[in-house]
């Protein structure tokens, strides 16, 4: 949440800042804003909304320094007054801050009695923190940040610049991300590699409780004491095209698209020419040797992990457990004696679930981090990774990233269950069954008219629907009802077909949508086409999601059949399309749904 990018030693540096934050946009769109120094003078230039409201007032801004941020309000309204970068008290020191300060009231009033507060941010009392100790009590910069970091609790990715020295911005994390993109002859910061991409694909980490002064031409890195760390740089595999939406009108549908491509990618990274698996043996040792397998994520990629949850039991013969990133971070429960973490992550860099991580490593146990993002928190921190291969997903609404999860999952459970000698393993041919999932995914997609015409007449303009399935197909509707509820803002929830005759059917009224998924097992089915009849005679307005092989006349959407380990994949694409289609045709903004961000990196 919340995006930060910076430059020192380039000319161009307004431009560096403005095209960072867009990309950094998916971070957090409620308002923005730059410092740019070492021109004729120093500007701050702050807007509500978009990246482009702040473009627009930048006519003139010039300078060879600066940092920029886009929010995603914690702390008070997105006003100017609330967006980054704030200013101490003097006004002489600059920050952007990513994160959420803990003791930012205990601050104020231990260090800040009589200093005047333009918003309600904790990074405002974060810079007056830093102003106080530098400018009232006397300190060098470096040590008056230093001092403030040994106070200050909680998640931060701080950039802090002295508008009376363009040569340096000084930098610290605590758990959000921040990078240092190397330039020529110019250095930057950002919170991830994709702002940075246009001007250089060489990054260098930075560690928690690292302070880092970025200097056009030198970065030098040390831990809060001033010892010095020696930091290697690596290269990103992102390539500038991956990042464009092209000729589409939403990221959303693009990656929507891009699904048959993740699976053969995926179908090409882990298995041979022999259609061998090639997943790391290390990794096939550390699942063998479990008892339960815990798979922590949050939203989407939780879904993901139920959609995953059967295949991965019947074909590793290792019970799997579900938890929620955001309670277990706080209430681990009883755990096996031999537990192995698999941590889903899109971006790798959920705060809730690598707060889970840091417990499992205190533990001591083996983690596995299955993220789309090479070199994110998640995965640097976790024993083992396996990579999405999905490319860059930008839309908030995660899509790509989710069948991308299901179906690289898919190789370790069949990986694992070989190397056990598990008989339901040997005989899943995961590389043909995964090629009829990507024929699948695209028969589906060649029905986007059908979908959206579908979608005009049931959710235009209702307030509320719900999703409802059995088996498979309920760990399916929890997604379907996200993904609808996220960028919609109907309401709608995800329901076992059969539960709803115990509560919920009372909500059922005339017109109510309810959208039922029926895939595979035909008794299964029978019972679910049975609760479709009880909401029908209630008044609701149905639409069926049926596979085929199974369906009747009058079913609304048929999907190609597949391997039942893998029906959440092709089941989940038409309502990905029911949700893009929903919000496109209620005016909203497809990509960027209020009041959220891509990455979540607040707890
Ligand atoms: O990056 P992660 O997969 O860890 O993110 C978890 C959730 O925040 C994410 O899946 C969220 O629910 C999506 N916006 C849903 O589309």
């Amino acid at each position: 949440m919340c995006g930060i990018v910076g430059v020192v030693g380039n000319t161009n540096a307004t431009d560096i800042l403005i095209q960072g934050l867009e990309k950094l946009e998916y971070r957090g769109y409620d308002s923005a804003g730059i410092f740019v120094l070492g021109g004729a003078e120093n500007h701050l230039v702050k807007a509500v909304g978009r990246i482009a409201e702040l473009s627009a007032k930048t006519a003139g801004v010039e300078g060879t320094t600066g940092i920029g941020h886009t929010r995603w309000a914690t702390h008070g309204k997105p006003t100017e007054d609330n967006a980054h970068p704030h200013r101490s008290e003097t006004e002489r020191f600059v920050l952007v801050h990513n994160g959420v300060i803990e003791n930012y009231l205990e601050i104020k009033e231990e260090y800040l009695a009589g200093h005047h507060f333009k918003g309600q941010t904790d990074t405002e009392i974060a810079v007056h923190l830093i102003g106080k100790f530098a400018e009232e009590d006397g300190l060098s910069v470096l040590e008056a940040f230093k001092k403030a970091l040994h106070i200050i609790r909680g998640s931060y990715a701080f950039a802090l610049v002295d508008s009376q020295d363009p040569e340096v911005i000084y930098v610290a994390k605590n758990k959000s991300p921040l990078l240092i993109g190397l330039g020529d002859g110019y250095n930057m910061v950002c919170s991830d590699a994709m702002a940075m991409i246009r001007e250089t694909n060489q990054y260098m980490e930075i560690h928690d409780q690292e302070l880092v002064i970025v200097k056009a031409d030198s970065v030098e890195v040390q831990d809060y004491d001033g010892n010095r760390r020696e930091r290697a740089s690596y290269t990103a595999e992102l390539d500038l095209s991956d990042i464009g939406k092209g000729t589409y009108p939403y990221y959303m549908l693009k990656e929507i698209d891009e699904q048959p491509t993740v699976m053969r990618k995926l179908i090409n990274t882990y298995s041979d020419e022999n259609q061998q698996m090639v997943v790391d043996p290390e990794i096939v040792k550390a699942v063998q040797e479990a008892d339960r397998i815990y798979i922590i994520a949050a939203g989407t990629s939780y879904n993901a992990g139920y959609a995953s949850k059967t295949m991965l039991e019947e074909l590793t013969d290792t019970p799997v457990e579900l938890g929620i990133a955001s309670e277990w971070g706080y209430a681990m429960p009883l755990l096996s004696k031999k537990p192995m973490f698999i941590l889903l992550s899109q971006s790798g860099e959920t705060a809730d679930s690598r707060q889970v991580l840091v417990k499992a490593n205190e533990m001591g146990i083996p983690s596995l981090t299955v993220t789309n993002v090479s070199g994110s928190t998640l995965s640097r921190e976790a024993t083992y990774t396996m990579l999405l291969h999905a490319g860059p997903e930008i839309a908030v609404a995660s899509t790509k990233a989710y069948t991308g999860q299901v179906a690289t999952l898919a190789f370790l459970a069949k990986a694992v269950g070989e190397a056990n000698g598990n008989e339901k393993a040997k005989k899943f041919d995961l590389v043909r069954e995964l090629s009829i999932v990507a024929q699948s995914i695209e028969s589906t997609l060649s029905e986007k008219e059908l979908i959206e015409e579908k979608v005009r007449g049931l959710l235009e303009t209702t307030r509320n629907a719900f999703y409802i399935g059995r088996g498979q197909d309920y760990y399916v509707v929890m997604e379907a009802s996200l993904k609808l509820k996220e960028i919609s803002y109907i309401q709608c929830e995800g329901f076992a077909a059969g539960e709803l005759k115990h509560g919920t059917i009372s909500l059922i009224e005339d017109g109510t949508p309810v959208i039922a998924l029926i895939s595979d097992n035909p008794t299964v089915a029978s019972h679910t086409r049975g609760n479709i009849s009880e909401v029908v005679a209630r008044g609701a307005n149905a639409l069926t999601i049926v596979e085929e092989g199974i369906e009747k006349e009058g079913d609304d959407i048929i999907i190609n059949k597949v391997h039942p380990y893998l029906s959440s994949i092709s089941m989940v694409i038409p309502t990905q399309l029911i949700a893009y289609y929903a919000s496109l045709h209620r005016g909203l903004d497809v990509d960027k749904p209020r009041n959220l961000a891509k990455a979540v990196t607040v707890e």
